[in-house]
């Protein structure tokens, strides 16, 4: 009897030892906080450049905006942030809010609005997702075209879709975006540098559908609304005010994994023990995993636990809110574009 309770308290201390081992572990460097609001930044990323990877890429620094409330990450150039909605380690994957193109008309030849959106990646670890993402195109009797440059190739990449409807009733929510009132398409890997246009022959749908749209999002987060078709920027003030959730790969984009034994190179990524390194998909550069029963952060010294250890840390997704606001800055290929459309007699 008393050997059992002592059994009892020394599994009790166990646990306890453990739940405090797992408090303990951080995802983001010593001293470094690991949260931006409700987003977690695991490292490579970090709250200010101490505490990012930025000798590897000063793109890993994230700024975290507390003038609201909660605050809210960003990422890129001061010109050009975006917000940061998730971070995935184990994916190599970020979710942040990306821009939407429209045009919007007010009369049969009269534009009131319009934005052109655009990306450029040159020099930072993301690229967008080929699986992940989809180009969108929103309205009747549109093109909507995504043009811009691979890594590291000179030729001009341009893919789209065409969407026609009479009216809106010829439109049904929730049919699937094949050409009705909206229309999509993937896009190629490697795309560092691109924008969304839209080319429209407005003539006989303004007076029901004044708006266009053309984006970069999330596969499986639009799903079509009559309602979109409708009102000025009636689309981005209802479902997409912050912005649409874009999937973007991310990779130490310097550096390949060390070949079979060979020693790693300076400033390899891959420093936990229990880690490996996986070869970039999209993109050049690798990853880093946890070996198999282990969990965490391959990016940090003992970053990769036991499972036991890592209970309550969670390096998944939260669920997606599905809104927020935009910025872009992208370039030299608008011309050529419009160059090649310019049979179009649209811009
Ligand atoms: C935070 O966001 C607000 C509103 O967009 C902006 O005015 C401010 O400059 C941002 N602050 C920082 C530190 O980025
Ligand atoms: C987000 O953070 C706020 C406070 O910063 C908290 O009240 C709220 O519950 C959090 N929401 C989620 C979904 O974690
Ligand atoms: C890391 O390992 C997990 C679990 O084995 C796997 O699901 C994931 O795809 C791996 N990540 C990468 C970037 O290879
Ligand atoms: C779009 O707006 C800009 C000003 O913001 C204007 O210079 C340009 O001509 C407009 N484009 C079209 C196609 O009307
Ligand atoms: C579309 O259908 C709705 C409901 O069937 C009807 O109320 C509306 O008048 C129709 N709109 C047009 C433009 O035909
Ligand atoms: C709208 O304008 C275009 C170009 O100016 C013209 O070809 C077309 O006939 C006009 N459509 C209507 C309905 O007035
Ligand atoms: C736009 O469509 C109208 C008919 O709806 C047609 O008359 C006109 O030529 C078209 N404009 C262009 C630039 O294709
Ligand atoms: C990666 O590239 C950056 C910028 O080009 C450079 O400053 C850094 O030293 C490089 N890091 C490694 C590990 O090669
Ligand atoms: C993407 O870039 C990699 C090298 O970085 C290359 O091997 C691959 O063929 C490229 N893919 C496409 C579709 O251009």
């Amino acid at each position: 009897m008393k050997e059992a309770s002592v059994l009892l308290m020394l599994i009790a201390f166990q646990v306890v030892a453990l739940s405090a081992t797992s408090s303990g572990i951080s995802i983001a460097l010593p001293g470094c906080p690991d949260k931006c609001g409700n987003v977690s930044i695991p490292y490579p990323f970090g709250i200010g450049n101490g505490c990012a990877a930025a000798s590897l890429n000063s793109y890993f620094t994230v700024t975290c905006n507390s003038t609201f409330q909660p605050p809210r990450p960003m990422i890129g150039d001061p010109s050009g942030l975006s917000e940061i909605i998730d971070i995935s380690l184990e994916r190599a994957e970020m979710r942040v809010y990306g821009p939407v193109s429209y045009n919007c008309f007010t009369s049969n030849t009269t534009v009131m609005d319009n934005y052109t959106s655009g990306f450029n990646l040159v020099g930072t670890p993301f690229i967008p997702s080929t699986t992940r993402n989809r180009f969108m195109v929103i309205g009747c009797n549109t093109m909507g075209i995504i043009g811009g440059y691979l890594h590291s190739n000179p030729d001009l990449y341009v893919a789209g879709c065409y969407s026609y409807c009479q009216g809106i009733n010829s439109t049904s929510n929730g049919a699937p975006c094949t050409g009705k009132g909206c229309c999509e398409t993937t896009i190629t890997p490697n795309l560092t540098d691109f924008a969304a246009l839209l080319i429209i022959n407005q003539s006989s749908v303004w007076t029901f559908n004044p708006c266009f749209y053309a984006m970069l999002a999330e596969v499986g987060w639009y799903s079509f609304r009559q309602q979109d078709l409708v009102g000025h920027l009636g689309f981005i003030n209802k479902r997409a005010k912050r912005g649409v959730p874009v999937i973007s790969d991310w990779a130490i984009r310097n550096g390949s994994c060390p070949k079979d034994g060979a020693t790693a190179l300076m400033g390899y990524a891959c420093v936990s023990s229990n880690s490996y390194c996986v070869g970039a998909t999209n993109g050049p550069g690798y990853m880093c995993n946890c070996s198999e029963g282990y969990e965490g952060n391959p990016y940090l010294p003992r970053g990769c636990q036991g499972e036991l250890f890592t209970n309550g840390i969670s390096l998944n997704f939260r669920n997606q809110d599905k809104q927020l606001s935009l910025q872009a800055y992208f370039s030299r290929f608008l011309f050529l574009l419009k160059k090649i459309f310019s049979f179009l007699n649209i811009f």
